[in-house]
């Protein structure tokens, strides 16, 4: 069951980035913490080419197999389905408003709002993956999906290895994310960086 596995750790990531930024837009707004826009701009990007749309469609392997195997849950993968093909509009939300801060420094709070709204809407998501959708994944696949879905989660994660130009690497990002965020969540502040 390395696909669990994979999936609990992105998940664990995402909740580290989503509560990073929601802490690091408290100390702004609170005059404690200088806004790092352009962390603010890597972050969302990380949310954006990972969360949205590396993440999902691993999940929507193990919910379409779940879905061959058994009955139950119907109505929660449908729901994921919905929210998994939502994707685009609601990155291109946040990316809008990150987009008027990053022109205005003034425009902080509609983005500070935003992400409020996003960081909550993906808290709900991975609640019902974690406790709804994994769990009957668990009980309902079998070795034999389990040997398919690894192989297909490995052949993934393999492709980012391999720094093609069109693959990221987001572990590498992650980690510089953290460097760069203030503690006690990350090391810094340190002032991000491009490249
Ligand atoms: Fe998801
Ligand atoms: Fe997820």
């Amino acid at each position: 069951m390395e696909a669990l596995h994979i999936i609990g750790d992105e998940h664990q990531s995402l909740a580290a980035i989503l509560h990073a930024i929601r802490f690091m837009l408290k100390e702004v707004a609170a005059g404690r913490l200088e806004a790092d826009r352009q962390l603010f701009r890597a972050m969302v990007h990380y949310l954006d080419a990972y969360a949205e749309q590396r993440h999902h469609p691993k999940e929507d392997l193990l919910f379409e197999r779940l879905a061959q195997r058994s009955d139950e849950g119907r109505e929660a993968l449908a729901e994921l389905a919905v929210q998994h093909a939502a994707a685009p509009q609601r990155i291109a939300v946040l990316q809008a408003a990150l987009a008027d801060y990053l022109a205005d420094a003034g425009r902080f709070a509609a983005f500070a709002e935003a992400f409020e709204h996003y960081a909550d809407f993906y808290r709900q998501h991975m609640l019902l993956e974690e406790d709804v959708a994994l769990p009957l994944v668990r009980k309902h696949l079998s070795a034999e999906d389990w040997a398919d879905l690894d192989a297909a989660f490995r052949a993934e994660m393999a492709g980012k290895a391999l720094g093609d130009g069109e693959r990221e690497d987001f572990a590498a990002l992650f980690s510089k994310l953290v460097d760069c965020a203030p503690a006690p969540l990350g090391f810094g502040p340190r002032p991000w960086r491009d490249g």
